[in-house]
């Protein structure tokens, strides 16, 4: 199945500063893909150069199997994005604001407004002007905005910047409900680690313009398992003995001393004599939690950003 959204190579570069250095992103269709960096990381100008609002240095962007070398209009209509806060006609209620878009496009169905304000849950909001409005209502409005055609992707650049935590759970809620419901893929953007880890099913990486690692937020989850810390005389010698005498498969071996077990159902006392019978020393048995958060600091230039 060909991915929704491919870059190969993306590159912007200002000057003698990398952007966005090499940056290869795979996304896959009804996937959330959380694209988390600090500030400065990035991710506006990826976000930019995908939306063709910024020309690349260099590099290809791929999207719906298309090469966007000179992207075709059509195929921004199969996308909805929120880049930015939008702005709006603050005297107008959500409804005028989004009729206003509706008839611009000209290409909307009839009832593209009432669902778009449905889906994000400003339906009942039919006196307030935006002026009124929270920041939180604000930027469903955006996202309203963004999904009235009814785009099979959508791409939110920090969504919930400066939101409060209901907002922010409001947002959540509304784009897991995107996916889960209407099978829409997601790009969101963020620097706040707590909510990529819970919305998205893919992560990607970004630190000073490059894109160090994808990975599905299943395969972090596994990474970063509770474990058993072992240093013995020598892995090597330990390891046949483990799997032989204990039948304990689920390990990892980080250098010729030390060792990770992931099986925590193992009787401890049990396996350090086990290993000290057959003549394995053992120093360390330490059962250590894992540390997500620890885990993105690292992969996100290792100071807390959020
Ligand atoms: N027009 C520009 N001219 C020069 N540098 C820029 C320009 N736009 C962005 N940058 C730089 O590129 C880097 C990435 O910025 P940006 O994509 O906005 O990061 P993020 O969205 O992750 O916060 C930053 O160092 C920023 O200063
Ligand atoms: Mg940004």
């Amino acid at each position: 199945m060909d991915m929704v959204l491919q870059t190969a190579g993306l590159t912007k570069q200002y000057g003698a500063q990398y952007a966005v250095h090499n940056v290869n992103m795979h996304i896959a269709p009804g996937e959330i893909y959380g694209l988390l960096g600090r500030n400065g990381a990035g991710k506006t100008t990826t976000i930019r150069m995908i939306m063709g609002l910024l020309q690349p240095t260099e590099g290809e962007i791929i999207l719906f199997g298309e090469r966007m070398k000179s992207p075709t209009k059509d195929i921004f209509g199969r996308i909805g994005a929120l880049i930015e806060s939008p702005s709006f006609y603050e005297n107008l209620t959500a409804k005028e604001n989004l009729k206003i878009i509706s008839d611009l496009r000209g290409t909307q169905s009839k009832n593209s407004v009432e669902d778009a304000l449905l889906l994000v849950n400003l339906e009942n909001e039919t006196k307030k002007k935006v002026r009124q409005f929270s920041l939180g209502m604000k930027q469903r409005l955006g996202i309203a905005m963004a999904l009235m055609h009814k785009p099979e992707f959508i791409i939110l650049d920090e969504p919930t910047n400066g939101l409060d935590p209901i907002g922010i759970q409001q947002i959540r809620l509304l784009i897991k409900r995107l996916s889960a419901e209407n099978g829409v893929t997601v790009l969101i953007s963020s620097h706040i680690l707590s909510e990529i880890e819970q919305m998205a099913d893919k992560v990607g990486f970004i630190d000073q313009g490059v894109l160090a690692e994808e990975l599905s937020m299943d395969e972090i989850r596994h990474r970063n398992r509770h474990y058993v810390k072992m240093t013995v005389s020598q892995v090597s010698q330990a390891v046949p003995i483990l799997e032989k005498e204990l039948a304990i498969s689920d390990f990892e071996i980080i250098n010729d001393t030390e060792m990770k077990l992931y099986q925590l159902d193992v009787n401890l006392e049990k396996m350090n004599r086990v290993l000290v019978t057959n003549g394995v020393g053992v120093s360390e048995i330490s059962v250590k939690k894992g540390n997500l958060e620890e885990y993105f600091l690292k992969r996100t230039g290792g100071v807390s950003i959020g």
